[in-house]
C-alpha cells in the first residue's frame, strides 16, 4: 500500500491537485462544505461494536439533514495492521475520495460530532485549498520519553499536536499534497509510540506544516455551544460481572527490586489482588517471590513472560495481567474495563505501540510497562500455536505482539487507558479526556502519590475489605531455555 502502484493513480492525483487549486475555494463559500469522516476503529468485537454504533448514529444525522458527508470505518476499509498509524492509508484515501470531499476528518470511536454544525457553520469558515490541519491542540510541558525527549532545549509548549479524541481535520489540499509525496523514504521510523505527536512532527519536518488550533473541536468534557465535537471523560460501563476471582496478576521482578519496587506494589494496588504472583530469579518467602527458573536478564524478559503465560495455561482464570514491578494499576478500573471483553475470544489488551508498521512489514504490540492483559483464549493460543521466545532476553512485549500478529493472526487490541509512562509524560489535555487505568515507572516520581492521586479512592471504594494475604506461589519449576540467543534487540528503552 505504501507504493504508488499505477501510473493512472499518479495522473488522477495530479488532476485532482489542479482541479482542487482551480475550483475548490469558490465552492467553499456556498454555505455548506463536505467531509469524509473516518473512524479509527479496531477489529476486536467490542471496539467494532462501538464504532459501528457510532457510524450508525452519524449516518442518521447525515440522512436527517441531507448533509454532504460520509462515514467510513478505517478497519473495514483498510483491514491491514498499520492503518491506525494513518500515514500509510492516506494515498488510498486521497485516490478514492479527494474528488468527492473538501475535508477529511479522523475521529475515535468515542468522539461525538455534530455534522450539521461541522459542515454548515464551522468548515465553511476555512479554506480547503489551503494546507490545513485543524485540531484541538495539545502540547507537552516538559520533555517526555514517549516523544523521544523532543525539544529538550526549545520552547516545548509551542509545539502543538492534535488531540485525536476531539477529531482532527485535513483539508483536501493538504491530504493530497501529503499523499502525493509519500514515499517509503519519508516513512523511515521504526517505532510507532504516540501517533498524534509523531504525525505532527512528521508534517512539520516533511511539509513545513504547523497544525491549526481551533476552539470548535473540543475534548476534556468541554461543552460550549461552539463545540462541533465533544469527547467525554469515560470508563466504559459494561457491567460488573468480572471479579478479582477471575483475574490472575503476574508481576515480573528480580532480586534487585525485592526491597524497593515490590513493597510499593504490595502497599498500593497489589494488596487488593487475591491472585498475585511475583516472578523473580530468587525465592523470598517473606514476599513471597518465587525463583521462576529463568535467569535474570538486564533487558528483555521474554523467558520470564513465557513462564508466566505457561503457568497461566495450567489455571482457569479468565484473565492474565502481566505487570512490571514498577507498574501502577487502578485495580477497580481495570476490572470494570474487563467486563467489556469476552475472555473466550483471543484478546491481548493494553496500550498499543507499533514496530515497522509505517513500512508495511511490522506489527503492533502492547507495551509492557502499562500492563499486558491476556484473555484465557489468548493464553491458550500462545501455547497451542507454538509461540516460543527466541531468547530469554528478547523484548517480551514486542515478541508477544509479534506472536499474536504474525502467528496467531489476531493483532493486539488498544486501550488508551493504559500508560507506559508517568502521568507527567502525557499532555494535560489528553489525560483530561480519560479515566486512566495504569501508569508506569518510579523515575523521579513518588509512586505512592501517583497511586493515591489516580487510583486509591476507587480501589478503596470497590474493595472495602481488602484481602491482604497473597496466595501461595506455585511450585518453582525450570523451563528449558533455547541455547542460542538470536538477534532481535532493537528495542528503544521505552
Ligand atoms: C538475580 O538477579 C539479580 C539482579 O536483580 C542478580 O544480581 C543476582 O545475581 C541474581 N541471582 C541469581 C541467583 O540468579
Amino acid at each position: 500500500m505504501m507504493h504508488f502502484q499505477a501510473g493512472s493513480y499518479l495522473l488522477c492525483l495530479l488532476a485532482n491537485l489542479y482541479f482542487i487549486s482551480l475550483c475548490n475555494y469558490a465552492s467553499g463559500t456556498t454555505g455548506s462544505s463536505s467531509v469524509l469522516i473516518i473512524i479509527r476503529d479496531q477489529a476486536n468485537d467490542y471496539h467494532h461494536k462501538l464504532a459501528t454504533a457510532k457510524k450508525a448514529e452519524l449516518d442518521t444525522q447525515i440522512k436527517a439533514e441531507n448533509l454532504n458527508a460520509k462515514v467510513i470505518l478505517m478497519h473495514e476499509e483498510y483491514p491491514v495492521e498499520g492503518a491506525w498509524t494513518i500515514l500509510p492509508v492516506l494515498p488510498d484515501i486521497a485516490r478514492k475520495y479527494a474528488d468527492e470531499f473538501k475535508w477529511f476528518m479522523f475521529i475515535e470511536e468515542g468522539t461525538a460530532v455534530d455534522i450539521k454544525q461541522l459542515t454548515t457553520s464551522f468548515l465553511t469558515k476555512h479554506d480547503p485549498s489551503a494546507f490545513k490541519l485543524l485540531c484541538r491542540c495539545l502540547h507537552d510541558n516538559s520533555p517526555t520519553i514517549i516523544h523521544h525527549f523532543a525539544f529538550v532545549n526549545k520552547a516545548i509548549k509551542k509545539f502543538k499536536y492534535p488531540d485525536f479524541d476531539a477529531g482532527w481535520i485535513w483539508s483536501t489540499a493538504l491530504l493530497q499534497k501529503v499523499a502525493f509525496n509519500l514515499t517509503p523514504e519519508t516513512l523511515e521510523s521504526d517505532f510507532q509510540i504516540d501517533t498524534k505527536h509523531e504525525i505532527a512532527m512528521w508534517l512539520e519536518e516533511h511539509h513545513d506544516l504547523k497544525v491549526t488550533c481551533v476552539k470548535e473541536l473540543c475534548g476534556g468534557g468541554e461543552n460550549k455551544k461552539s463545540c462541533v465535537t465533544k469527547f467525554d471523560k469515560f470508563l466504559p460501563d459494561c457491567g460488573d460481572k468480572v471479579t478479582l476471582d477471575d483475574v490472575l496478576v503476574s508481576v515480573k521482578t528480580t532480586l534487585m527490586f525485592h526491597k524497593d519496587r515490590v513493597p510499593v506494589v504490595q502497599k498500593t494496588w497489589g494488596k487488593y489482588v487475591q491472585n498475585i504472583r511475583y516472578y523473580s530469579n530468587v525465592t523470598d518467602l517473606t514476599i513471597p517471590t518465587m525463583d521462576c527458573g529463568v535467569p535474570n536478564t538486564v533487558s528483555g524478559h521474554c523467558g520470564k513472560m513465557e513462564k508466566i503465560i505457561l503457568d497461566a495455561y495450567e489455571t482457569s482464570y479468565d484473565w492474565l495481567v502481566i505487570a512490571d514491578d514498577d507498574s501502577i494499576i487502578g485495580v477497580s478500573k481495570l476490572l470494570k474495563l474487563l467486563n467489556c471483553y469476552d475472555p473466550n475470544r483471543i484478546i491481548v489488551l493494553g496500550e498499543r505501540y507499533g514496530f515497522g508498521l509505517l513500512s508495511g512489514y511490522g506489527y503492533g504490540y502492547i507495551t509492557g510497562g502499562g500492563g499486558m492483559v491476556m484473555s484465557r483464549a489468548a493464553v491458550r493460543a500462545w501455547k497451542n500455536k507454538g509461540c516460543h521466545c527466541p531468547a530469554i532476553d528478547s523484548p517480551d512485549d514486542m515478541f508477544l505482539g509479534q506472536c499474536f500478529s504474525l502467528v496467531v493472526g489476531v493483532p493486539v487490541t488498544h486501550s488508551p487507558l493504559f500508560h507506559q509512562a508517568r502521568p507527567d509524560d502525557y499532555a494535560d489535555g489528553y489525560l483530561g479526556n480519560q479515566e486512566p487505568i495504569s501508569f508506569h515507572k518510579h523515575w523521579e516520581v513518588d509512586p505512592y502519590e501517583v497511586y493515591a492521586d489516580w487510583f486509591a479512592q476507587e480501589d478503596k471504594a470497590m474493595f472495602a475489605a481488602p484481602n491482604v494475604k497473597p496466595t501461595e506461589a506455585p511450585e518453582p519449576q525450570v523451563i528449558p531455555i533455547p541455547p542460542t540467543p538470536t538477534e532481535n534487540q532493537i528495542k528503544d528503552e521505552l
